[in-house]
């Protein structure tokens, strides 16, 4: 983490509106942190090392707020499938091969770098339900200078035999020993409690990980309403919950004194989503996952105008590619179908809105974080969009949302977390 000065194109949000563009601006870090925006550099930070990255665009480092590393291995395929075939053919079998360490090795040494290589500055991850491999993820993600949240996933029923933990008491157990050897382990990387979904986790585990939460300060994420044939399950094994996301909270999973992020929330109802609101939980918005296993398209500009928290995620495998900028357009695709076919009061995503929830709308689960105004801690990466040819003179905004649409990790030139810079 350090001081200096770096210039270049500065793209970044304020708030959920608009993208604010710098030209050939200078940004300033003091320790780690965003401390001024300038056309000419004042003299008090002379002394700084600069770095000019010319006519390059310089953006906040991405947020995702919701994928799952050991998915990373089969991403693209069971594509034809919906979510709870797929999670039997494809993701069940998957997972099962984290048990032993060899495995989980090579394919998270695969998996940390290629995040270490894209957009993404902040991850909020799945692991499996074994403990070692989600520590070794944990320390791999370390080791890439990534900051993120790494969850050993819960589960105690409707699971293969293979992957089902034996009881509630012993996920616990191992959740326990999981939290007690990594809390503090890390920097930058902390560990999050991660009840798979309700059809997997007991009533007893879900209460359990509840008390776990509060005896350790630890954040929650699991997923919410993807799905109608899930949706459907969740109704019969909770005849008592008054909506899905009300077997969370009823067990004291859902916001409020605990930050948690519930992944998809493609067909919450008003009732779900007001608690949503008022508990601040998160919603990790998976577009390309959402259409990839035909689950359905979340309205979510009407999210972003009620005030409900809402920020981009891959959802590896669900989604094939953990490049935020193509998620960032397929939010944008999927919105616009759902308001052409099904749905005319809810407005399309707007550019602006698609780079707010993948900067500013997920940076926040993190503290500061995701945007260039000062306070900001120092996350952004730099886009060279030379090889991207055109024969015309474009503006910055045209170049910016070309980048969306078109660049990927090949067009990274730079990329800095929290004040340091890692390539
Ligand atoms: N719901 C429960 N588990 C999963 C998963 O692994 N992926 C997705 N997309 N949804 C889930
Ligand atoms: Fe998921």
């Amino acid at each position: 983490m350090g001081s200096f000065v770096i210039r270049g194109n500065l793209c970044y949000c304020k708030d959920c509106n608009s993208i604010s563009i710098k030209p050939h601006a200078y940004l300033v870090c003091r320790d780690g942190v965003c401390a001024g925006i300038f056309d000419t550099l004042p003299e008090q930070y002379a002394a700084l090392p600069l770095t000019d990255f010319g006519d390059r665009l310089v953006l906040p480092g991405m947020t995702d707020l919701h994928l799952h590393a050991p998915q990373f291995s089969f991403r693209g395929l069971g594509m034809d499938m919906e979510l709870l075939d797929w999670l039997n053919a494809y993701t069940f079998p998957e997972e099962a091969k984290y048990a032993g360490l060899d495995y989980a090795d090579r394919a998270y040494s695969q998996f940390v770098s290629h995040l270490r290589r894209s957009v993404t500055t902040r991850a909020v991850c799945f692991a499996t339900v074994h403990a070692p491999a989600t520590e070794l993820l944990m320390e791999k993600m370390e080791q890439s200078g990534l900051v993120s949240y790494v969850g050993k996933v819960n589960m105690d029923r409707n699971a293969p035999d293979y992957l089902c933990e034996a009881s509630a008491e012993a996920s616990l157990d191992a959740t326990e020993a999981w939290i007690c050897a990594t809390k503090e382990r890390f920097s930058r990387t902390k560990p999050i409690l991660t009840p798979r979904f309700i059809p997997s986790c007991t009533d007893g585990l879900l209460r359990g990980l509840r008390k776990l939460a509060e005896k350790y300060d630890l954040p929650v994420q699991s997923h919410l309403s993807e799905n109608f044939g899930e949706i459907a399950w969740v109704g019969e094994l909770c005849p008592d919950a008054r909506f899905y996301g009300d077997a969370y909270d009823r067990v004291g999973l859902f916001g409020g004194d605990h930050p948690c992020v519930m992944a998809h929330c493609v067909h919450s109802s008003d009732e779900e989503l007001e608690l949503m609101r008022k508990n601040g939980v998160y919603i990790a918005h998976s577009p390309l996952s959402n259409t990839n296993l035909a689950s359905g398209v979340a309205p979510v500009s009407r999210y972003l105008e009620g005030g409900l928290r809402v920020a981009l995620a891959s959802d590896v495998a669900g989604g094939e590619t953990e490049n935020l900028l193509r998620v960032m357009a397929g939010a944008i695709r999927a919105s616009k179908l759902r308001w052409r076919l099904l749905d005319q009061q809810v407005k399309p995503l707007t550019v602006d809105q698609a780079f707010y929830m993948a900067t500013l709308g997920g940076g926040s689960f993190f503290g500061k974080v995701g945007s260039f105004e000062d306070g900001y801690e120092f996350d952004a990466v730099v886009l060279d969009d030379t090889t991207l040819e055109h024969p015309q003179e474009l503006s910055l905004r045209a170049r910016l949302e070309r980048c969306i649409y078109l660049a990927d990790e090949r067009h990274i030139a730079a990329k800095f977390v929290a004040g340091t810079r890692l390539f």
